[in-house]
């Protein structure tokens, strides 16, 4: 039996942490789908149409790996597509409760859906798609915590160094 696993998340935008978690997640399981929550969140920095546009394009070698988006409760999507399993990052305890409090709900929601996590690696615990947010809205360069492909999707929507 094929095991299917969603790595949910806004990906706004995606980061070298992200990516690490989701290559590692493909030893675990056959097809990891990524699910870029469409938020209509007016502090976005790519539109939902350029973050899919750029994690295809960042794994586009890697047939293991879908992206896909979803609109509405996480629960609601991971029934649709018959995945039973949401994967998770942790990269410090200041994640804990937050991802506690969401994995617990998504439970109680639907109890066959389980979350599981996977601990950050070290050399990206400190990486966070707010952070990068604010380093370039500041006018800093986010280069060295988010792939080359994002980097130029965000240096042509937004006509700075990033
Ligand atoms: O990358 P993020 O912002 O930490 O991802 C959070 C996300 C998108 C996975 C979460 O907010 C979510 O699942 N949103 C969809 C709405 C939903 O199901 N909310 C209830 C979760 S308890």
């Amino acid at each position: 039996m094929k095991r299917f696993v969603i790595y949910p998340g806004s990906f706004d935008p995606l980061t070298n942490g992200h990516v690490n978690i989701i290559n590692r997640a493909t030893k675990c399981f056959d097809e990891v789908v990524i699910a870029v929550a469409v938020n209509s969140n007016k502090n976005s920095i790519l539109d939902i149409d350029e973050r899919i546009r750029t994690i295809k394009e960042v794994f586009k070698k890697n047939k293991k790996i879908k992206v896909d988006r979803f609109e509405g409760l996480l629960v609601h999507y991971a029934k649709k597509k018959r995945i039973k399993t949401i994967l998770r990052g942790m990269r410090t305890v200041q994640d804990f409760e937050y991802e506690l409090q969401m994995a617990r709900s998504n439970n109680i929601l639907d109890p066959e859906i389980e979350t599981i996590f996977m601990v950050s690696d070290a050399n990206y615990s400190h990486i966070s798609s707010s952070l990068i947010k604010d380093i370039i809205k500041l006018g800093g360069v986010a280069k060295a915590f988010i792939p080359k492909i994002v980097e130029n999707e965000l240096k042509k929507k937004l006509k700075k160094k990033v």
